[in-house]
């Protein structure tokens, strides 16, 4: 039994930001003792063949990964690596640190809602700083895969596209050979027109050019915003297509609190000023990746689902959607340690009663759209369009 209930009361009547810096101070030092990792592993991982995953040429022995900003320094990458997620994502990093949004309060909770409101400007020590801790980790973290996801410095001043292109592809270097995988959060903190540079499809098409001119780029995903507009999902998965390296897709989530029918109210919403995280971002994301999936090449390319997920039913059904991997943050504020394993236990049973051997014959199943034949894709231009920027605030 989960002992997370009964101490949540007492986490929730303390500041959010100051609950997980010192989180992430006790996880970092237990995950440095080889007995504390062990035992970790031993409380909170589900070890069932059926929950591995092969995906963008890497092995995952469960499809529940550790989102990113949680860990943005990687801090606690050896804990963390113990606690039963199938992979961890270190990040966001910039290539030079930054002390994120300037304000206080820069998290809040939504208990109504089961969701935070984030704040922070993606804060964090910077690409060299974070690739040096991702180097002393590697004797000692337990083999599951453990990516960096990288974003553009937040200085607060707009930056122009050639900009930020550079620095995000400068910000990869001192990983190399050490990160499992890359995420590019394209979502861009220092842009004042309400659109990120890589809404351009050329533009993209630039940055994964930068990164191609690195012999060891590892498997690359891009974490975009959720959309299921026709245009911006083949405009995008046009400019991946020359880049080999890109294995797949993770959403981000839209600036602000674009949700209907949220039990909070709107003043009290207004208060936090940010991007709302957690489960009322379910729906969005879930019709998103059944309209990414349907279109994309489910020969090369994978789906991280994100957004809301509280349960293995949550897991599974952005799993039967189209879904290979998933990852979860805001639940684990609700719930606790404890949720991983709960959603691999459930992903087991669920698989039992739908009478599947493997987890990856579970993905897409509920897709109603049949696979798409190969076609000629159009070469990346710039479309503009109206989908909204992702989020400033992580
Ligand atoms: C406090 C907080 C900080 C976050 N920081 C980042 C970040 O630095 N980079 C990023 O790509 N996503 C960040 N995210 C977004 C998560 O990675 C994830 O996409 C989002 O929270 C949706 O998953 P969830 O509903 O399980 O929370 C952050 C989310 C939260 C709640």
């Amino acid at each position: 039994m989960s002992l997370y209930p009964l101490i949540r009361p007492l986490l929730f009547r303390m500041d959010p930001e100051w609950i997980h810096r010192a989180t992430l101070t006790v996880v970092g030092k237990a995950g440095h003792i080889p007995s504390v990792r062990g035992m970790l592993q031993g409380l909170l991982t589900v070890d069932d063949p059926r929950l591995r995953v092969e995906a963008g040429g890497l092995a995952f022995p469960n499809p529940v990964g550790l989102a990113a900003g949680f860990d943005k320094n990687g801090v606690a990458m050896e804990g963390l690596a113990s606690a039963g997620f199938g992979f961890v994502e270190v990040g966001s990093v910039s290539a030079h640190p930054s002390e994120g949004n300037p304000g206080r309060p820069r998290l809040f909770r939504v208990p109504k809602d089961e969701a935070i409101v984030v704040n922070y400007g993606v804060p964090n020590d910077g690409a060299e700083a974070v690739a040096r801790r991702f180097a002393s980790a590697q004797p000692s973290r337990p083999p599951v895969p453990l990516g960096i996801n990288l974003v553009e410095t937040n200085t607060g001043r707009p930056a122009g596209a050639e900009e930020v292109v550079e620095e995000l592809v400068v910000a990869m270097r001192p990983f190399l050979g050490l990160a499992d995988y890359a995420t590019l959060n394209l979502n861009c903190p220092n842009t004042t027109s309400g659109r990120s540079p890589f809404d351009d499809p050329g533009t993209l098409g630039t940055l994964l050019s930068g990164y191609a001119a690195y012999d060891t780029m590892p498997p690359t995903f891009l974490k975009v915003v959720p959309t299921t507009d026709p245009a911006t999902i083949e405009g995008t998965l046009a400019a991946m297509d020359p880049f080999p390296f890109v294995k797949g897709i993770v959403f981000g989530l839209p600036t602000g609190k674009p949700y209907e029918g949220l039990k909070t109210p709107p003043q009290a919403l207004d208060r936090m000023p940010g991007t709302l995280c957690g489960r009322p971002t379910r729906e969005l994301i879930d019709a998103s990746i059944q309209a990414w999936y349907s279109r994309m090449d489910r020969d090369r390319h994978v789906i991280v689902g994100i957004g809301g997920i509280f349960t293995a039913q949550d897991a599974y059904r952005k799993i039967r959607l189209g879904a290979t991997l998933v990852q979860v943050y805001t639940a684990l504020v609700y719930h606790g340690p404890g949720l991983v394993k709960r959603i691999n236990r459930g992903l087991c049973r669920l698989m039992a009663r739908d009478g599947l051997d493997r987890i990856t014959d579970a993905v897409g199943v509920d897709n109603p759209h049949p696979k798409p034949r190969p076609k000629p894709r159009p070469k990346p231009h710039p479309t503009p369009h109206a989908n909204p920027r992702g989020t400033v605030d992580e």
